[in-house]
């Protein structure tokens, strides 16, 4: 059958014939590919930088942004049928008993870094007529969807990022008291960065959650990328003609800065203008370049190994609680230990001095009575 690969050995990228797959467990599905996206990690791919071919093969299928159509069951498969519309997944557990993320079906978040992806990471790709996989990595779609179905896999990655940006913006009172339950992010401001399918996508995602959402990229309207953005309801602002500082002050306080551009340049100016309890998600992964910019190196640490990096500021009742709790428990562990801690205690009367740092040492305390 027909496949598009790319060998990195000799550099190129051709249509090739590759074999043809066959059901050889009763839980695989054999799909009739139908269409598969492009992406910048395809492009990446394709200058030969990242990627790579599964072992014993010279060449990698390319191809992670797919739609298929069932043609075949195993006799185990409890949920698809021939005709069904299926998204198939990208990435394929490690196989280390120690990857407690892989073991319960939660590769995105492997801890190996063995795990393998689709037209991506030792994995052929879905850039061919027909794939045979695990019913486990198939995603059912209605068949009403068949002309967009193709755009699941990269609006994943801005769900992912969302139900994420939920999760940990539990900590805080951060949704709006009157906020609809199905519009949980109304009232909050979220600016994208970028305006490629990614940030689009996502975009569309947030505006349906209910925020009030910016589109920061750079093409000056009128542009068709801004169109797409007005026409979701979202405000486009040109980074070209809008400077980062002025963009925030038309935007007011943000909440949230959703990033899906790729290079660092941007969005670390961005990070210098976030408000207060604000969240900023990073989606984007720097080309894979000898960059010496430790931005880019940061920001592909952070994409692409799940990273969070938050500042914290004062404590609740929760947190005192806590101390009270944590303090007992450290005196009886390392009695001397949190004894020490306390440097020096000195009377009212040598306060002053205390607060000059006169005493050095860890922590000076000023007894006041008792
Ligand atoms: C894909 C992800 C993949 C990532 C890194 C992205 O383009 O959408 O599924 O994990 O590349 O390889």
């Amino acid at each position: 059958m027909r496949a598009i690969a790319i060998f990195p050995e000799e550099k190129s990228i051709k249509l090739i014939e590759h074999e043809a797959p066959h059901i050889t467990s009763p839980t695989q599905v054999k799909l009739r590919m139908l269409e598969v996206g492009v992406c910048g990690t395809d492009k990446e791919i394709c200058t030969f930088k990242f990627g790579a071919p599964p072992p014993d093969y010279n060449y990698l299928v390319m191809g992670h942004e797919a739609v298929g159509e069932v043609v075949e069951v195993g006799a185990g498969v409890q949920t698809l049928k021939p005709g069904d519309l299926v998204v198939p997944t990208v990435r394929r557990p490690c196989h280390d008993p120690s990857c407690r993320a892989c073991a319960v079906a939660r590769q995105d978040f492997c801890y190996t870094g063995a795990y393998t992806e689709y037209g991506i990471k030792a994995q052929h790709g879905y850039m061919t007529e027909f794939v045979v996989d695990d019913e486990q990595y198939m995603h059912l779609v209605p068949q009403e969807l068949r002309g967009v179905a193709v755009l699941t896999e990269p609006l994943t990655i801005a769900e992912k990022a969302l139900l994420q940006v939920w999760a940990m913006q539990q900590r805080l009172p951060w949704q709006m008291p009157d906020a609809p339950a199905d519009q949980p992010g109304k009232g909050l401001k979220a600016v994208v960065l970028g305006a490629g399918p990614i940030s689009l996508l996502g975009s569309m995602a947030l505006i349906v959650a209910g925020f009030d959402t910016y589109v920061y990229s750079r093409s000056v309207p009128p542009h068709p990328k801004a169109e797409l953005a007005e026409a979701i309801g979202a405000t486009y602002i040109s980074s070209q003609t809008t400077p980062v500082a002025a963009m925030v002050k038309q935007v007011g306080n943000i909440d949230l800065v959703y990033e899906g551009l790729g290079g660092s340049a941007l969005p670390f100016e961005v990070m210098n203008y976030l408000g207060r309890n604000a969240i900023f998600a990073f989606t984007g992964v720097p080309a894979f370049t000898t960059s010496t910019q430790t931005t880019d190196r940061l920001m592909s640490r952070l994409v692409g190994m799940n990273q969070v990096v938050f500042g914290t500021v004062n404590a609740g009742n929760d947190a005192f609680a806590a101390a009270i709790r944590d303090l007992s428990v450290f005196t009886q562990r390392w009695p001397d230990v949190v004894q020490s801690l306390i440097s020096k205690r000195v009377p009212m009367e040598n306060a002053p001095d205390a607060l000059l740092g006169k005493y050095g040492g860890i922590k000076t305390v000023v007894t006041i009575s008792g």
